[in-house]
């Protein structure tokens, strides 16, 4: 843990397995700054979309990292993210970044470069960090660990709802399947499947367990 009294709370999990949602009402309630580690990975599969990189060419994307400036901040409480000073927005979203994100996440410089960047925010404050390795690699050493699991159908379900067409099946296998920093449940960590349950429901499972991890709330 750094020096100062700052403490991060790790959020892990799947793709739509509602980690985001209850990341962002975590801090709310808690008062912490969100960070959504997912997006940063996206803004880097972004950069190779408007530079028309291959994504799994990984020396063509490891030069366009040396060419491009990432910039990191927070906004209203969370977590903002430019490339070269341009905000992608909605873009990180789009079929095209799902489609690649994964590749460029499984590249071992980028997970470095970004997780420097993760671990830089403790110093604006106390953080709900959300993400794949956020308990296993970014702060291990955090007692605050939870991951948020939910059926592949629960979460298929859930991107339908959004309007969206993400194939979380294949990200996950994808996320899971590589070398540096996989999708793992964390050391320590308590998982809660939200498959049966309300939002509301896994965010009060959460600040319970948050509390049982020792956290004075
Ligand atoms: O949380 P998300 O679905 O927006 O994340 C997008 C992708 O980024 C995900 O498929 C894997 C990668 N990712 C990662 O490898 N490590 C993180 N801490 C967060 C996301």
């Amino acid at each position: 843990m750094p020096e100062n009294s700052n403490y991060a709370v790790a959020i892990d999990g799947p793709a739509a397995s509602g980690k985001s949602t209850v990341a962002r009402r975590l801090a709310e309630r808690l008062g912490l700054i969100m960070i959504n580690t997912g997006a940063m990975y996206r803004a880097i599969a972004w950069a190779t979309i408007q530079r028309d990189i291959d994504a799994s060419d990984t020396a063509a994307v490891l030069a366009m990292l040396d060419d491009i400036e990432v910039t990191c901040g927070v906004n209203d409480g969370t977590s903002t993210i430019l490339i070269d000073g341009s905000d992608p927005g909605e873009a990180l979203r789009a079929d095209d970044v799902n489609s690649r994100v994964s590749a460029v996440a499984a590249i071992p410089e980028v997970r470095h470069l970004l997780v420097e960047k993760q671990r830089e925010y403790l110093d604006l404050g106390s953080l709900v960090m959300e993400g794949r390795d956020i308990g296993s690699v970014v702060f291990p050493d955090t007692p605050y660990k939870i991951y948020i699991d939910a059926s592949e159908e629960v979460r298929l379900a859930r991107r339908s709802a959004e309007g969206l067409t993400d194939v979380v099946s294949k990200r996950d296998e994808e996320d899971s399947k590589r070398k540096t920093s996989p999708l793992v449940v964390a050391e320590g960590a308590t998982v809660i499947d939200s498959s049966e349950m309300n939002i509301d429901e896994v965010v009060d499972a959460a600040m319970e367990t948050l509390r049982e991890q020792g956290l004075n709330i």
